[in-house]
């Protein structure tokens, strides 16, 4: 039975209590789930979903992993929560040993954890000024950052993220990020930043840089060749402290435990987030050594931070993230998405691009291929027609014009078919529409 087709069901009942509960800025869709588990969920009226979000890039191993699962129950027998400042315990440090080993480089590198990107974000931005005593940070068009003060003032939409909420932090300088299918390549952005830090900073006074190797929310961007690199040596070359984001895009999404080690080249810091956690709340930060210490004692932390059951999950989640057979599994997972939505794309003509690196992919949406304006209202409507049909999905982009596609990484072979023939049908139904 379609969602809208349903009289007054429990699902119309609870939507009314959200209605009168839940603060209204808070996004919701009218769907309240039961269970769940790999890459489906059901809700409480029975109606079956293919999931292609995945928590917004949180279940790379998909919904209740069973290891995940036995591993929290378990740890639940012992203990829930400490504060790691008051009573340590050894999960806290086994997370933090994995997470070290994704961070690409010689090292030595040190971690810490916070519970979510956002904080993640805070904190190296917090430990890069510390470092350097330096106070101004520049980021990119397109970037998300999270929601907090800071993440929010890094992030480039404005509404919903930044409108009205104001006023930012300040000292933060933004710069442009490639996106060729508008025009913006490699040379053109890395000149943007450099006319940044003689226009609006000047490098001495820049503490960080920080950038998703793919941005996720703000389009699903991949780095373009050469960007990274240039990025870095421009920190290297001015003392700033280079921070990937890689919140969305680690953890195996794009193919390795880090998106960025597929450039070569070794960051100061990385944020991680979303799918370290098995489906539970934490991240971290890893950087070099000298750096993560620059901060004194009682600098850094949290209440929850590293709480027991997240580590256990995530003690779990990275040791898969670690195993080079699931990291050849991301990467053919990947293409044989890509391939499903070139072909989507061959016989739908608005879909003007197909990006992303890996399995972290999103089609952009535009009224016409030579014009290339952006399709907002018909990305919107595909999203809703699809969810009726069964197949969640999810907006990007500045322009509200893209479509991502984050499905677990242990989806079958029937759930990405199955799901991309609703996608490609939701597609042609709603352009018949707006
Ligand atoms: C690149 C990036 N950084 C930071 C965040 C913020 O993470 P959280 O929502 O866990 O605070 C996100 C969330 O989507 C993200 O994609």
């Amino acid at each position: 039975m379609a969602i809208d087709q349903r009289a007054k069901t429990r699902t119309a009942e609870l939507q009314a209590e959200r209605e009168r509960l839940v603060a209204r800025g808070i996004a919701t869709s009218p769907l309240f789930v039961e269970r769940a588990h790999g890459a489906r969920l059901t809700d409480i009226e029975g109606m079956t979903y293919i999931d292609f979000v995945g928590g917004i890039g949180t279940l790379n191993g998909g919904h209740t992993p069973e290891k995940v699962v036995a591993a929290i129950k378990e740890q639940a027998e012992l203990y829930l929560h400490q504060c790691y400042s008051i009573a340590q315990y050894e999960p806290y440090l086994e997370v933090c040993r994995r997470l070290i080993a994704c961070h690409p480089g010689a090292g030595p590198h040190k971690a810490l954890l916070v519970n979510t990107g956002a904080e993640a974000v805070e904190n190296a931005i917090k430990i890069a000024r510390y470092h350097t005593g330096r106070q101004s940070v520049i980021c990119f068009e397109n970037a998300f950052h999270g929601r907090t003060l800071m993440g929010m003032s890094l992030t480039a939409k404005a509404m919903p993220y930044k409108k009205g909420f104001g006023p930012l932090a300040p000292e933060i300088y933004r710069a442009p990020a490639p996106y060729p299918y508008r025009g913006i390549g490699t040379a053109e952005a890395l000149a943007g930043v450099e006319r940044v830090l003689k226009s609006q900073v000047d490098p001495s006074g820049v503490a960080a840089m920080i950038y998703e190797p793919v941005q996720g929310e703000g389009g699903f961007h991949p780095a373009t060749d050469g960007f990274i690199e240039g990025l870095v040596e421009l920190c290297a070359k001015h003392g700033i402290v280079y921070i990937s984001d890689e919140v969305q895009s680690g953890m195996l999404r794009t193919g390795t435990p880090s998106c960025i080690e597929r450039w070569g080249v070794e960051p100061d810091l990385i944020t991680w987030g979303k799918s370290m956690g098995g489906g539970m709340p934490i991240a971290g930060v890893t950087g070099k050594a000298e750096i993560m210490d620059s901060v004194h004692v009682g600098g850094l932390g949290g209440t929850y931070v590293g709480n027991p059951i997240s580590c256990a999950a995530a003690i779990v989640a990275l040791d898969e993230v670690l195993d080079p057979e699931r990291q050849a599994a991301s990467v053919a997972f990947g293409a044989k998405l890509r391939a499903r939505l070139e072909a989507i794309a061959s016989r739908v003509p608005s879909i003007g691009e197909v990006r992303g690196l890996g399995a972290m992919l999103a089609i952009e949406l535009v009224e016409d291929r030579e014009t290339k304006k952006p399709a907002a209202a018909l990305a919107a409507k595909t999203i809703e027609i699809a969810r009726t049909r069964g197949l969640l999905i999810m907006g990007a982009g500045v322009l509200s014009n893209c479509i991502r596609v984050l499905v677990p990484l242990v989806a079958t072979d029937e759930d990405v078919e199955e799901g991309m023939a609703i996608l490609e049908a939701s597609l042609l139904a709603a352009s018949a529409t707006v």
